[in-house]
């Protein structure tokens, strides 16, 4: 897989790439990630890439040029399955959403910044909207990392524990079961009798019960889905 990342802070974005799980996806060949500075694609002598709204509102609109360009350099060298611009306005990211995405080949997500973008980018060139949540960033670029984490992750072998990743939270609509480790007992807090019975299939029992019991409590909405 192939993430391209379209941003007027691409700094923003050294870290959560090359750290753990991600790094070592991108070291393996699992994805490629490329961070692209939108400044590059500006044809302004001060590199600018915003400009006042035509509408007259206080905050500055991302122009169409440089993202144009840059979206169109990335389309001539492949093609690409989703082009997801991040906002507060797009559907609202989760798991089932990230299985998807993981699917794809090629993906360009373009990071939102000051009070948007010209509304003819998203009517031409973006294909899908993404929002991480119901509150406001101060860019997209926190929330493209968000989805390239939740994405790479999936992929085949970017996990060494294979089952890891079916077995997480919200991967089957519950929430996982609570884990445990060594010492079994720590100040007397104790770890639930029956994990330390050896007997598997009551393990396997007592992980779906919690598992359930744990959404029921905490959230009866996944049950509804
Ligand atoms: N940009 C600003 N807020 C955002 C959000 N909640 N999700 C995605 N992109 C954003």
């Amino acid at each position: 897989m192939r993430i391209d990342i379209i941003t007027v802070l691409p700094n923003l974005l050294d870290s959560p790439f090359n750290h753990s799980i991600i790094k070592r996806a991108q070291q393996n060949g699992q994805v490629e990630i490329y961070v692209h500075n939108l400044r590059d694609y500006s044809t302004n002598k001060h590199k600018n890439v915003d400009d006042y709204a035509f509408s007259g509102e206080a905050g500055m609109v991302m122009m169409i040029e440089p993202i144009d360009k840059a979206i169109e350099t990335l389309k001539s060298e492949r093609h690409y399955d989703e082009i997801i611009y991040t906002s507060p306005d797009g559907i609202k990211y989760n798991q089932r959403e990230a299985n998807k995405l993981a699917t794809l080949e090629n993906i360009i997500i373009l990071c939102g910044h000051y009070k948007g973008i010209d509304q003819r980018i998203r009517d031409h060139l973006i294909t899908m909207e993404i929002s991480i949540g119901d509150y406001v960033l101060t860019g997209g670029e926190l929330a493209a990392a968000v989805i390239v984490d939740s994405v790479v992750r999936l992929i085949p072998g970017a996990i060494s524990d294979e089952v890891s990743a079916l077995t997480d939270s919200f991967q089957d609509n519950l929430l996982a079961p609570p884990v445990y480790t060594r010492p079994s007992d720590y100040k007397g807090w104790k770890v639930p009798e029956i994990l330390l019975s050896g007997d598997s299939k009551k393990i396997e029992q007592w992980k779906e019960d919690q598992s359930m019991e744990r959404t029921r409590r905490l959230r009866p909405d996944l049950l509804e889905e």
